[in-house]
């Protein structure tokens, strides 16, 4: 048979990752893949996490059985009432369908497909400009068409809101408006509460379907209920919704694929029903894909969600990642400042999470790869957390360097 295939790219940031692996020059740099690191530029694995993996290998009820099509219970619903709050009504009122997913990848996935399958029409999906790289593979993958709305300001290097609302209430009635939970990626720009309030008046004057990804709950301010609060206020707002939930950055159980799918219905009087006939369609969906999903990482989430104690170490492991990044984001816009680089450096200070937009360009970033061994993708994003006090200073100074030239 012959098969039209044609060669597609390399996906650019585990290209970069490679690229990086194989450069043997002992200072580069890795602000590629979003990751958290430590001081020494080492994956750290999260102390409580220890715990829970001894915890779980001492544990001999345990066995390797397939995990129901939802997933592990408990970890789902404990999954619900860290984004939506335990005291959320939705919970209460029996609105929530949770099921376990491939992480948050995984999730976004089958909240597309369920989408493309069920919301009438096949309604755009509007993204922020700039996005994840993955949001449009994702939803271009099951045949949903897709659009953009302004989100950065190159100017301000904060959020366009103007651009952002004018785009909203431009789309048709209906659409879906992908919105990042908090820790915008890759800008580290999120709207305020009261842009939050303003966007959700928009979405709700316009019918549109509000679609929150959140990969960084805990990790962008160390506080949970703080990087959820934007979630909330549209569940407050009887907003039917869908979330997508990661714990790799929180929890770093990147390659365990710890994540859940959340729909959230409205309230009425048949929401109990509507959730049912919801969860019974998901449940085919994931039935096909992937039959169930994997039991390891979600039952070290579980067991961690589950524990007063153990949440509480958790809070304080989330306080030492957060810190640490907005240590490094002190330290580096001060080195620039020092430096007198050319340009404003207050916005590394102002983003928030893992990542920055520095605002460097294309050529720019290419130089500092070439010159200096600095890993970064092409749009000018850099994962703080590549950063530490002995590279710091070694990256202000190549900053500096391209900057001028
Ligand atoms: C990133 O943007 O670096 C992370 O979310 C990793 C990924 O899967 O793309």
């Amino acid at each position: 048979p012959e098969y039209a295939v044609p060669q597609a790219p390399e996906d650019p940031l585990f290209g970069l990752m490679a690229a990086f692996r194989a450069d043997g020059d002992e200072k580069k740099v890795d602000l590629g893949i979003g990751a958290y690191r430590d001081n020494d530029a080492k994956p750290w694995v999260l102390p409580v996490v220890k715990k829970a993996d001894i915890l779980l290998r001492d544990d001999p009820s345990l066995n390797h059985e397939y995990l129901p099509i939802a997933g592990l219970t408990d970890f789902t619903s404990a999954a619900a009432k860290l984004i939506l709050g335990a005291e959320s009504p939705a919970l209460s009122e029996k609105r929530v369908h949770s099921m376990q997913t491939i992480s948050g990848t995984g999730a976004v996935h089958i909240g597309a497909l369920f989408l493309r399958k069920f919301y009438a029409g096949a309604p755009t999906v509007y993204f922020s400009n700039p996005t994840w790289a993955n949001h449009n593979q994702i939803f271009s993958n099951v045949h949903l068409p897709t659009s953009t709305y302004p989100y950065f300001s190159k100017s301000t290097k904060g959020l366009d809101f103007a651009g952002m609302k004018n785009a909203i209430s431009s789309a048709p009635d209906h659409s879906i408006i992908l919105l990042h939970a908090c820790a915008h990626n890759p800008t580290g720009v999120d709207p305020t509460r009261d842009q939050w309030k303003e966007l959700a008046m928009l979405l709700k004057q316009k019918r549109h379907f509000p679609f929150f990804d959140c990969a960084y709950q805990g990790f962008a301010s160390g506080d949970l209920a703080k990087d959820a609060w934007a979630v909330r206020y549209f569940v407050e707002q009887g907003f039917e919704l869908c979330i997508a939930q990661s714990f790799a950055k929180n929890f770093g159980l990147y390659g365990e694929r710890a994540g859940c799918f959340h729909f959230v219905t409205s309230p009425s009087s048949s929401a109990t029903s509507t959730t049912s006939r919801i969860a019974s369609q998901l449940a085919i969906l994931q039935r096909s894909e992937i039959s169930n999903p994997p039991a390891y990482g979600a039952r070290i989430a579980s067991l961690i969600l589950n524990d007063t104690k153990l949440f509480a170490e958790w809070e304080e492991n989330l306080r030492t990642m957060s810190g640490r990044i907005i240590n490094m984001r002190k330290a580096l816009r001060s080195k620039l400042e020092e430096l007198g680089t050319p340009g404003t450096w207050n916005h590394i200070t102002d983003q928030i999470g893992m990542f920055s937009f520095t605002g460097l360009s294309e050529k720019q970033v290419a130089e500092l790869r070439e010159s200096s061994h600095v890993y970064m993708t092409k749009n000018g994003r850099i994962s703080m957390a590549g950063l530490n006090t002995h590279n710091v200073e070694y990256f202000a100074k190549a900053v500096d360097r391209v900057v001028r030239e």
